[in-house]
This record gives C-alpha cells, sequence and structure tokens, in this order.
C-alpha cells in the first residue's frame, strides 16, 4: 500500500499538486494544481461528465454562479444547520472537530457524551475541554459597494450585504430545476448534473487534497416521481460502481458501501450510503448517495413562492419530485486514482494510471539529443502522434534511462523512441510502463 507521504512527494516533485499560496508559506486547505495535475484533474472531470451526462438521455448539465441568492442557504437548511461540533483545549487553546478526534461518536455529540470519551488533546495531550460549539462552515462574504466604515456606523448593513461561497454545487441545480422544466420538457425521471468549486471553512483540513477548504464537486439531482425512489436509488448505487471501477479504474476490493445512521445523515436525507474507500491513511469517504426527498424543491416552493410541482405528460399527475443525490468531490475520486496507481518497484516508482487518465498516452523522444537526424524524425513522429491523440509528450533531456524515469512517475503508458533503424526501416521502440518491455513498430501502427 502507497504511503501517504510518497504520494504528496510525487505530486510535488512531478507537477501534480502543489500547496495553494506556496510562496507565501501556503494557506491551510488549499491546494493548486501544476501542468500534470491539470491534466488528470481534468480527464477524471471529463469521463465523469461523459459517463453521467453526454452518454445518456435522461441527463442535463449547468454551470450556476458560485455566489447565490443568501435565501438560499437559508431554505436549504445551511444557515441553521450546517455546523460541525467545535471543541478548544482550555489549556493550549488548539480548536479540534470532536468528533474527528475522540472514537464511537457522532457530528451531534453533546458536550457530555464527548467528556465521557477522556479524549486527551492532541496537542498538549490534557483533558481539560471547553464546551461543544456548532461551528457553521460557510464561509460568508459582503456583495456590493459595502465599505468597512459604513458597518461601523450602521450594523444592520453587515447583514444586508452578506452572502456565502457555495458549500455545495447541489443548490445551484435545484434552484435551476424550474428553469429547465420549464425549457427542455424532460421525461421523468430525469437528472441534472454540475461539476463545480464547492467551499467549506474545514476545522481540521487534513490528509494532502482529502478534506480541503476549497474543493470541487461533480453532483447529480436525480428527480424521479414519489413512490419510486428506491427502485432508481439502486440502479444509481449499481452505476456508481460501473463508474468507479470500470472508467476510474479503482479496485473493486478498495470501495466498501456503508449504510450512514440515521444519526450521521445530512439533515436533508432519509437514506445514504457513503462509497468508502481504502486511502493511504485508512478508510474514508470517497462520496455519497442520499435520497433528498421533496426536502429542497419543498422548501424553495415555500421560500421563492413558485410553484417546483412537476405535471406528468401522459397521466397529467403533478407533483413535486423526490431526490436521489450521487455527490463526489474531484479531489478525493483524484487521491484515490493516485494511491491505487502508486507502485514502488525495486528500481523504479511507477504510476499504473488507466490510459484514459494517464495525462500523457505517450512520450516521443530522439535516442540521441545531439543527433539533428534523429531529432527531426522524431519530430515528425511527435507531430502525428500529437495531431491523432493530443495528449502526448516530447522530452530530450537526460539520457533514456532518466527519460523513462520520469514517465513511469508522471504515468505514460508508452515510450516511442527514435533511433538510427527508424531513418532506415521506419520503425520505432515502443517501452510499455507496466511491463518495461520493448517492441518494434511501425509508425502507422502506433
Ligand atoms: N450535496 C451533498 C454534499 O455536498 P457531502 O457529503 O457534504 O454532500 C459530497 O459532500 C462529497 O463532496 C463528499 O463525498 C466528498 O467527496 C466531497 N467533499 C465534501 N467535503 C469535502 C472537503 N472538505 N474536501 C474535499 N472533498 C469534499
Amino acid at each position: 500500500m502507497a504511503k501517504m507521504e510518497d504520494i504528496v512527494s510525487l505530486c510535488k516533485r512531478r507537477g501534480f499538486i502543489f500547496p495553494g499560496s506556496d510562496v507565501y508559506g501556503g494557506m491551510a486547505g488549499t491546494w493548486d494544481f501544476g501542468p500534470l495535475g491539470v491534466l488528470l484533474k481534468r480527464k477524471i472531470m471529463d469521463e465523469w461528465w461523459n459517463y453521467w451526462v453526454d452518454q445518456r438521455d435522461d441527463m442535463y448539465g449547468v454551470d450556476a454562479a458560485i455566489i447565490m441568492n443568501p435565501r438560499t442557504w437559508v431554505a436549504s437548511g445551511h444557515v441553521g444547520t450546517f455546523a460541525d461540533p467545535l471543541v478548544e483545549c482550555k489549556d493550549c487553546k488548539n480548536r479540534f472537530r470532536a468528533d474527528k478526534i475522540a472514537d464511537g461518536i457522532s457530528e451531534s455529540v453533546t458536550t457530555e457524551e464527548f467528556l465521557a470519551t477522556h479524549t486527551k488533546c492532541p496537542i498538549c495531550g490534557k483533558e481539560n475541554w471547553g464546551p461543544i460549539r456548532k461551528f457553521n462552515m460557510m464561509f460568508s462574504t459582503h456583495v456590493g459597494a459595502v465599505l468597512p466604515e459604513d458597518v461601523n456606523e450602521n450594523p444592520e448593513l453587515a447583514e444586508k450585504g452578506i452572502a456565502y461561497l457555495r458549500p455545495e454545487t447541489a443548490q445551484g441545480i435545484f434552484t435551476n430545476y424550474k428553469n429547465i422544466v420549464d425549457t427542455i420538457y424532460p421525461d421523468m425521471p430525469f437528472g441534472i448534473a454540475q461539476q463545480g468549486k464547492a467551499f467549506r471553512n474545514e476545522i481540521s483540513p487534513r490528509d494532502f487534497i482529502l478534506r480541503d477548504r476549497e474543493c470541487s464537486q461533480m453532483e447529480i439531482e436525480y428527480f424521479v416521481a414519489p413512490g419510486t425512489w428506491e427502485e432508481n436509488f439502486e440502479k444509481l448505487r449499481k452505476e456508481q460502481h460501473e463508474f468507479l471501477e470500470g472508467v476510474m479504474g479503482l479496485p473493486v476490493e478498495k470501495i466498501h458501501e456503508l449504510e450512514v445512521p440515521e444519526e450521521d445523515r445530512a439533515h436533508y436525507s432519509k437514506r445514504t450510503i457513503d462509497f468508502m474507500f481504502d486511502y493511504p491513511n485508512g478508510e474514508e469517504e470517497l462520496m455519497g448517495l442520499a435520497y433528498r426527498t421533496d426536502f429542497d424543491l419543498a422548501n424553495i416552493q415555500r421560500e421563492s413562492g413558485k410553484k417546483m410541482e412537476y405535471r406528468d405528460k401522459n397521466t397529467n399527475e403533478t407533483y413535486i419530485p423526490h431526490v436521489i443525490e450521487p455527490s463526489i468531490g474531484v479531489e478525493r475520486l483524484m487521491l484515490a486514482v493516485l494511491a491505487s496507481a502508486y507502485s514502488e518497484e525495486e528500481d523504479r516508482i511507477v504510476l499504473k494510471l488507466p490510459e484514459n487518465l494517464a495525462p500523457y498516452r505517450f512520450c516521443v523522444s530522439p535516442l540521441l539529443k545531439n543527433k539533428p537526424e534523429l531529432v527531426a524524425k522524431a519530430r515528425e513522429v511527435y507531430e502525428i502522434l500529437k495531431k491523432k491523440y493530443t495528449f502526448v509528450t516530447w522530452d530530450d533531456s537526460g539520457n533514456i534511462g532518466k527519460r523513462y524515469k520520469k514517465q513511469d512517475e508522471i504515468g505514460t503508458p508508452k515510450c516511442v523512441v527514435i533511433d538510427f533503424d527508424t531513418l532506415e526501416d521506419g520503425t520505432v521502440t515502443v517501452r510499455d510502463r507496466d511491463t518495461t518491455e520493448q517492441v518494434r513498430v511501425r509508425v502507422e501502427e502506433l
């Protein structure tokens, strides 16, 4: 099993992921994606979109604004309940998420329940805790021309212009449900999908890109007729496995379904299955599949005064649809992909990424950099492959062994080398990343 520090080190060394604002000493819970990371991230997102939206007739996409009308978050329950249990050590003054430092307690833990666990402070080792307080995880900001001095003079202004960075992409879907029904007239059941940034002021961001303050989500709200949610839940559950295992190449044995008990479920959910993954630091939630009932649409109808009902074209029956929500974080999926691909062999480190996710499909290089005829021929082959496959890289640095080492670490499935025989017979050496075997093939066969 790969160690987290090895993956972090490879990601930095090879330009996948850097700490956010690295040059200023970082910004906890934020990460920047370098050239290789951007390629991997985009491929993961594109494959998700292709599987869930482009390949289906029952899914529609949206790309909603990140800053939404603050009434969104009142109706959704986030203003009231999107909070983690915060506890402070009275000795060293460090603050923690209570359910992450004590065993066997849930997010709804009370002060008494927490104290009964006799947890010691992870920093100073003392057992001297303050009360559990609810810490709302939404980032707030001000929208409009409100100056700090205006707020000082009139504190009511602080409340007036307040807005939130969205903590889930889901609400951008729910608030567009009516627009889509009124413009696309979809048959039931149908889904609306969105990918984009979400922000959470996590008390303790941790485990590399697993728990971030700024992350990207890929979410679907799947609208169904009330009374049909169970069959649709089951269908989406199976499709999640197909996507995670078949398209993302995650090992079946590392994915575990967890039926989330009522006390741990989000405020909107009547049933949730968390898809857990064996990450390097232990089993953690990769994604969730939740039955959100008609909670969101009914709340939006109440808050906005606009009808959220759907009229069945065949039966004329009207109802507020119920919703099944598959939701996954891009960074968590990326970490699962990286951890599954990372492999240390006797004399090399290799990222055995599935071909559809590898940043580059081919690396092309001349055997010798100082032979113009080889470089010219290699450039020719590079241009041909680049046109055909797009994701092709050029490498003429160092010796051939060093190039293979680098391409293994970034997960390039095939290295193509142009040598003197190429000039004679038009064949090239193709080296396979996983087996390291080399074969000679004609350029046209690539
Ligand atoms: N709309 C439902 C929702 O947001 P969630 O369980 O809070 O539910 C869904 O989040 C998914 O988003 C998680 O399963 C995880 O993959 C990802 N996610 C949530 N918080 C995250 C964080 N702080 N950092 C990285 N990914 C996160």
